[in-house]
């Protein structure tokens, strides 16, 4: 399908057809690509848009959210807020999202959105805000760990929930919600979240020990204060939230994604391109920016380290990473960062230390021609002259970016199968690397 516009910065719309193509069945094609140059515009994250759209639950009013990546996921949570009851109204136009909160009635989340989306899990901090209730399916594992709710749950207990385990779904119900002096082991992106926004309508002062301040979460945070919420955030990771009685509804411009600007900077990279990024933040990105400037590719930052531009090396060196809590290297950037460490020169390290299984898409990689060995949670790439196009499959959001980036480069063609992550983890991030020059075509089976 053509772009249906093309403006200075390369913006793309979204249209029913993209949407169709959010299905199962759906696969990428794509072909060895010229370097992938050019400006691009960025969508607002889709990791802050989540819980940003759950934290609307704590007030009643008419909140605007600019900005809002149209992925399947983010569709997926405006479902759920209707299912709510919100009123929902989303232009995949203009990225604009107007949710009217006054009319949510129901504290049941249906375990078919649930299995759509783990991230239906922040809904419940706002729900036991809101309600004093929340009954929602259990989250199950997926292909990149088991990724458990104990966090979450301990939390709530402590804070006097009673939480109840039938089957597959979770009854939470407390009278009253009491503030507490609360840590995790890990700090937790979701349970940061999660637990935040039960605290800000909790009387009294809750303290979160070992939170997540990573750039979205501080999105939530920033939110949160709008809404008339009070947090102090304590360093080096504590989160003090004094309670209040009732918050507003707000507008808020969500942050742009940091994923996605990683994506198209590594694009780039991988193929001997040069791009530019006006979105995108350096504070946001800075130890991976680090990390392709280690590789020899060029980055410059603009004023204020807004902007971003990258212009590739054609003789990339092999680097290490260790994945981590922000702002270490993010884990979510590390099999897209693989790819491109696929063809450098010499040996790489990456140790994934947040999930378990997040190595899994070094098989798919292999396929392609890469050579890499895995021991426990370390990968070791040696770089190789060429990859070659085969079948691949995605089993997650971001090893199926990985997958595409190889693809960029592989002699031939290569078919991405399970489409479908991609979709719910970009907005048309196949149409934005068609207009830098990439040969890629999200097809229907
Ligand atoms: C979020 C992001 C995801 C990113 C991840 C880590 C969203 C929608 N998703 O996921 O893209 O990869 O942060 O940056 O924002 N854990 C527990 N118990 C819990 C909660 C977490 O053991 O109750 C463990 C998980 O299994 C994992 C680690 O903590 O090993 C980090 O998970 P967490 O930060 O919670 O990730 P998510 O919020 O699910």
């Amino acid at each position: 399908m053509d772009l249906q516009e093309k403006s200075v910065l390369n913006k793309v719309t979204v249209s029913d057809r993209d949407l169709f193509l959010m299905g199962e069945k759906n696969y990428l094609l794509v072909h060895e690509s010229p370097p992938i140059s050019g400006e691009m515009s960025l969508f607002g994250s889709k990791n802050a848009s989540l819980p940003i759209m759950a934290s609307l639950i704590l007030t009643s009013g008419v909140s605007r959210l600019h900005n809002i990546p149209g992925s399947a996921d983010v569709i997926n949570m405006c479902q759920l807020l209707k299912e709510l009851g919100a009123g929902v109204d989303y232009n995949s136009i203009t990225n604009v999202l107007v949710v009217d909160s006054s009319s949510i009635n129901s504290f049941l989340v249906s375990p078919e959105i649930m299995q759509k989306m783990r991230a239906s899990v922040l809904v419940m901090g706002p729900l036991l805000a809101r309600f004093g209730r929340a009954e929602i399916a259990l989250p199950g594992g997926c292909a990149i760990g088991a990724r458990p709710i104990d966090y979450h749950i301990k939390a709530f207990k402590k804070m006097g929930v009673e939480c109840v385990i039938d089957g597959e779904i979770l009854t939470a119900k407390a009278s009253g919600l009491k503030a507490e002096i609360l840590g995790q082991d890990y700090p937790s992106v979701g349970a940061t979240e999660n637990i935040l926004m039960a605290a800000v309508l909790t009387q009294g002062e809750t303290t979160l020990i070992n939170v997540s301040l990573e750039p979205e979460v501080l999105d939530v945070i920033s939110v949160l204060k709008k809404m008339g919420a009070k947090i102090e955030i304590l360093a080096p990771a504590t989160i003090r939230v004094t309670g209040v009685t009732s918050l507003n509804a707000i507008d808020h411009e969500v942050i742009p994604d940091r994923l996605e600007a990683g994506a198209l900077l590594l694009a780039a990279a991988i193929s001997g391109g040069e791009i530019y990024l006006p979105g995108a933040r350096e504070e946001h990105l800075s130890l991976f920016l680090l990390k392709l400037r280690e590789m020899g590719h060029t980055v410059v930052c603009g004023s204020e380290g807004k902007g971003i531009r990258l212009i590739a090396t054609d003789q990339p060196q092999a680097i290490s990473l260790i994945t981590g809590p922000f702002p270490a290297f993010p884990t979510d950037l590390q099999s897209p960062m693989m790819a491109a460490l696929c063809i450098a020169q010499g040996e790489s390290v990456v140790r994934e230390t947040v999930f378990e299984n997040r190595l899994i898409h070094v098989p798919q990689l292999r396929k392609l021609g890469a050579d890499i060995t895995v021991s426990g949670d370390t990968a070791r790439i040696n770089g190789v002259r060429n990859l070659y196009g085969a079948t691949v499959e995605a089993t997650d959001i971001r090893a199926s970016c990985s997958l595409v980036l190889a693809g960029l480069v592989a002699k031939g063609s290569t078919c991405v199968m399970g489409a479908y992550h991609w979709k719910r983890g970009y907005q048309l991030l196949d149409k934005k690397l068609a207009a830098l020059g990439a040969i890629i075509k999200l097809e229907a089976r």
